[in-house]
């Protein structure tokens, strides 16, 4: 296969560049007032999202403002438990809100994995859209939220502190809990392998809730339903590198990519650059982690902790990111100063 030249996918691809490509999850987003403003021409969030010519539009703002080295689909996790049948809305200042799944007969509600593609027909066109509409240089990343996130969010029907009606579900009928992680384990390597088709280069698995899981739990649920869905997707697209995002996994995320296949293990803030350069970084391409709260305080802070990370993981591939999701207080200058900071020789 010839060589990738877009920076993003040599990262990928192990090579260890002089500047880390750099991209932010949640880039588009209530921080933006572009973003702002066409949420309210769309409506509301979900709205938004499944407005392809609109999701198309917040997609390329950030790439227009910062340019940043990828565009990440603009969609959310919880589409796909709504594609097989959960009810889903969202309550402002609160967030989602699901129809639950805790009983044989909810689960019996539920569609098939292939039954998804018609609700989720427009993410596909937003995917084609951005692969027509992105800058050459721009790297466009799908995604998908990972079995056990997802899960914890249809058991419990929002998002929880501790994940605790999912522990619970999972030790009170655990074959109703399996059933629900292989629903979801299907649905995700279908819907990832659409967004593949449609023009995806690279797709991202979140697991934002993998650090509940201990022991043999985590490797239950969280290693291998993610080894799975890449070895599926690897299959039919060899070439397309996924990265995966245990958040809060700690000491898991040694040999995290090895084990499950993952071309690259994206990293909260949890962990030190240093601790990830000695036991990830080894093993190929890592991304992260700044702390998200340097976007809302700024400053000299934010230019040293910016400078330490690129540093620390300078001596393999790294993608420059934030450990989780920029948050709406945050201030669009400060992103702007962490990619100057970044793009101006960060180790220095
Ligand atoms: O990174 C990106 O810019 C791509 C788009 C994206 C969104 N959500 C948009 C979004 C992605 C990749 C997600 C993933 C997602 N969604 C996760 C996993 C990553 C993480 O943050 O841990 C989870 C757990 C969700 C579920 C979800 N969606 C919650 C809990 C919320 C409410 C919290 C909040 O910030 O209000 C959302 C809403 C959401 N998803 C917003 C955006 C831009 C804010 C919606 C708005 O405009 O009001």
């Amino acid at each position: 296969m010839a060589k990738p030249t877009k920076k993003i996918l040599r990262s990928l691809a192990g090579e260890t560049l002089p500047t880390p490509p750099i991209w932010m999850m949640r880039q588009a987003g209530r921080y933006l007032p572009e973003y702002r403003a066409t949420r309210a021409q769309a409506g509301d969030f979900l709205s938004l999202c499944y407005n392809p010519e609109l999701a198309t539009e917040v997609t390329l703002q950030p790439i227009r403002r910062y340019g940043f080295d990828a565009a990440i689909l603009f969609a959310d996790i919880l589409l796909v438990p709504q594609a097989i049948g959960a009810d889903l809305w969202f309550v402002t200042g609160e967030g989602p809100r699901l129809s639950t799944i805790t009983t044989d007969a909810d689960f019996a509600k539920l569609k098939g994995a292939d039954d998804i593609h018609d609700h989720l027909a427009p993410i596909y066109q937003t995917v084609r859209n951005l692969a027509q509409e992105l800058p050459d240089e721009t790297t466009l990343i799908g995604f998908a939220g990972s079995p056990w996130t997802v899960a914890t969010y249809m058991v419990a029907g929002r998002g929880t502190p501790d994940q605790g009606p999912a522990h619970a579900l999972k030790a009170e009928n655990p074959a109703l809990f399996d059933a629900l992680m292989v629903r979801l384990t299907e649905a995700t390597i279908t819907y990832l392998d659409m967004q593949i088709q449609a023009g995806a280069e690279v797709v991202k698995l979140f697991d934002s809730w993998a650090g509940s899981l201990k022991g043999d739990d985590l490797r239950k649920y969280a290693i291998e339903p993610a080894k799975q869905i890449i070895t599926a997707l690897k299959a039919k697209h060899p070439n397309v590198p996924i990265i995966a995002f245990p958040r809060e996994a700690g000491q898991a995320y040694v040999g995290f990519a090895k084990t499950t296949g993952a071309d690259c293990v994206a990293i909260d803030n949890s962990v030190s650059a240093e601790w990830v350069a000695k036991h990830v970084q080894v093993d190929g391409c890592v991304q992260g982690n700044l702390k998200s709260s340097h976007m809302v305080t700024g400053g000299r802070a934010l230019v040293d902790e910016t400078r330490a990370i690129v540093d620390a993981l300078s001596s393999g591939p790294h993608i420059f990111n934030l450990g989780h999701g920029i948050t709406p207080d945050a201030d669009p200058e400060n992103v702007q100063l962490m990619i100057d900071t970044v793009r101006s020789g960060g180790a220095g």
